[in-house]
């Protein structure tokens, strides 16, 4: 595995395509899916500097905290609840450009100003969910969503 993230690029596109190989490295060297989770929160956080970014585990009918990076998160969302529980449900990614006009969304914390979040699927089963948060209004955009929908399909390898 790689010893070092590098990245050099100054776009979001250019960033994202040094990414997703090196985190694909990092996954094909290691089986432990919490290690990877890790890993691949830690890389998001080093390469974007979101002001949160982390994984919530399916664990019967509710999320559980996971690997993340960022502030202190809430621990426990239920199936349908807030944008991760809804994300699940749907079985799609869903990027909230403005999380105050979101109904029903979970505010862990008052900075955070949009969201994506990015079901993990293994076969047709969602496992788990990828959650990004800034404190920027409107952050996330299509590019986003197809480099953080290609991260997230790391975990079927
Ligand atoms: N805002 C999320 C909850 C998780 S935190 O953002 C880390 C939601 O509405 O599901």
């Amino acid at each position: 595995m790689a010893e070092q993230l590098v990245i050099t690029a100054q776009s979001k596109q250019g960033r994202y395509e040094e990414l997703l190989p090196q985190l694909k490295a990092v996954v094909e060297g290691e089986s432990d899916v919490v290690a990877n989770m890790a890993n691949i929160a830690a890389c998001l956080m080093e390469t974007f500097h979101f002001w949160w970014v982390g994984f919530y585990r399916v664990v019967g009918e509710e999320l559980v905290l996971g690997p993340f990076q960022g502030p202190l998160a809430c621990t426990r969302i239920p199936k349908g609840r807030g944008v991760c529980g809804k994300a699940w449900e749907m079985r799609r990614t869903i990027v909230v450009p403005d999380v105050d006009k979101f109904p029903g969304h979970i505010a862990c914390s008052s900075e955070s100003r949009s969201e994506i979040v990015i079901p993990i699927m293994v076969g047709d089963k969602p496992t788990a969910v990828l959650d990004i948060d800034s404190s920027e209004l409107n952050a996330f955009d299509e590019t986003d969503r197809k480099w953080l929908e290609d991260i997230a399909a790391l975990f079927t390898i």
